[in-house]
């Protein structure tokens, strides 16, 4: 089902190229996220006039709000190299301690997808970010032994999507955790403009506008459309992204005024028509439009939990009354008279 979905936050193969070329590199060149900015610029001075790494650092929030871009900013600032790998790929305790020891001193280490570290791995991982220590276990039974070996100074970074599926051992071996949130119209405008100066496209103010409001909060998101009005900007006209040619090239990409497609309006269509508004289990509302449960858990609905248009309750989900309102459907089951145009 999600075989190339425009407006999901989560990467895939076709973002990466271009990703890399956006992706600011300095904290002065990331826009929005102040107040993490704010604390992350005091963390990492004071970190530094007392020449020590900086705190483990835990990042987390939707895909594509940028805990990649700033891991590699944080190491940046600091004058360090980066080690990138992720939750999933250190399979086995003894890879993460290949890892470890190999490490520079002061070096950041980045662990993508951090909830998904296997148990074993987490625990060679507690010493290590307490005290820069590698417990070995020498031997089997009654004449084991166990040895500490030193490691090198260094900052763990950890990013995931999913804080609550995060062991708390874990969480609290982090001295600090920054939660990323969607951008507002005002910072999304600016990385708009910034990824369209740097990819030399022209377009003008509404044309940013057009693309910046339908972008969700998300900069993967608002690159990722820049990126399609400029082709059809180059096909279809002169180059230029003006107001109306970015509204037409959005509206062929079947995305709503709000940056909604296909997907979010079948989340809420179901909940709504076939039962009644909810609350219905997240279970049933994957089958019932054959999606995974963590797929809408993780990519679909905390964009439609921002808009206001879903409610998580104990007994499950709620569409809200301005869900019905952006979907043109009338409280009590059947449509209302005048359904608005979806795509204007
Ligand atoms: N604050 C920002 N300013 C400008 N561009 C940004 C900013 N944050 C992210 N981006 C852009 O958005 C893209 C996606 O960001 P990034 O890969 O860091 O997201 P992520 O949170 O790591 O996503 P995922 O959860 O999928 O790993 C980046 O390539 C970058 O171009
Ligand atoms: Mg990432």
């Amino acid at each position: 089902m999600t075989a190339e979905r425009i407006v999901a936050g989560s990467a895939d193969a076709d973002d990466e190229p271009f990703e890399t070329s956006l992706r600011p590199r300095r904290l002065g060149e990331y826009i929005g996220q102040n107040k993490v900015k704010d604390n992350l610029q005091i963390a990492i001075t004071a970190a530094q006039q007392r020449n020590e790494p900086l705190d483990h650092v835990l990042l987390y929030g939707p895909p594509g709000l940028g805990k990649t871009t700033l891991a590699n900013i944080i190491a940046a600032e600091m004058g360090v190299s980066v080690r990138t790998t992720s939750g999933p790929a250190i399979e086995r305790p003894g890879d993460l301690a290949a890892i470890l020891t190999n490490l520079q001193q002061d070096d950041v280490l980045f662990i993508d997808e951090v909830h998904r570290l296997a148990r074993a791995v987490e625990e060679i991982l507690y010493p290590a970010m307490e005290d820069w220590a590698l417990d070995l276990v020498l031997g089997k039974g009654p004449g084991a032994r166990s040895m500490r070996l030193a490691l090198p100074r260094f900052t763990l970074i950890g990013a995931t999507t999913r804080y609550a599926m995060m062991s708390p051992p874990l969480r609290d071996r982090f001295g600090s955790v920054y939660r990323l949130d969607f951008y507002d119209q005002d910072a999304i405008t600016q990385i708009v403009e910034r990824s369209a100066r740097l990819l030399e496209v022209s377009v003008d103010e509404g044309g940013t506008t057009e693309i910046a409001r339908r972008s969700r909060g998300t900069p993967r998101v608002a690159n990722r459309l820049l990126k399609r009005v400029r082709d059809y900007a180059q096909v279809m006209a002169d180059g230029a992204v003006t107001t109306e040619i970015a509204g037409e090239a959005l509206s062929r990409l079947e995305i709503d005024a709000l940056g909604l497609d296909e997907v979010d309006h079948k989340v809420l269509t179901t909940i709504i028509e076939k039962f009644n508004g909810g609350p219905v289990g997240l279970d049933t509302i994957a089958a019932a439009i054959s999606e995974e449960a963590d797929t809408i858990m993780d990519v679909y609905e905390p964009y439609l939990l921002q808009l206001g248009f879903l409610h998580r309750t104990p007994r499950g989900r709620v569409a809200t009354k301005a869900a019905y309102e952006h979907l043109g459907i009338a409280p009590h089951g059947g449509a209302s008279s005048g359904q608005p145009s979806l795509f204007n």
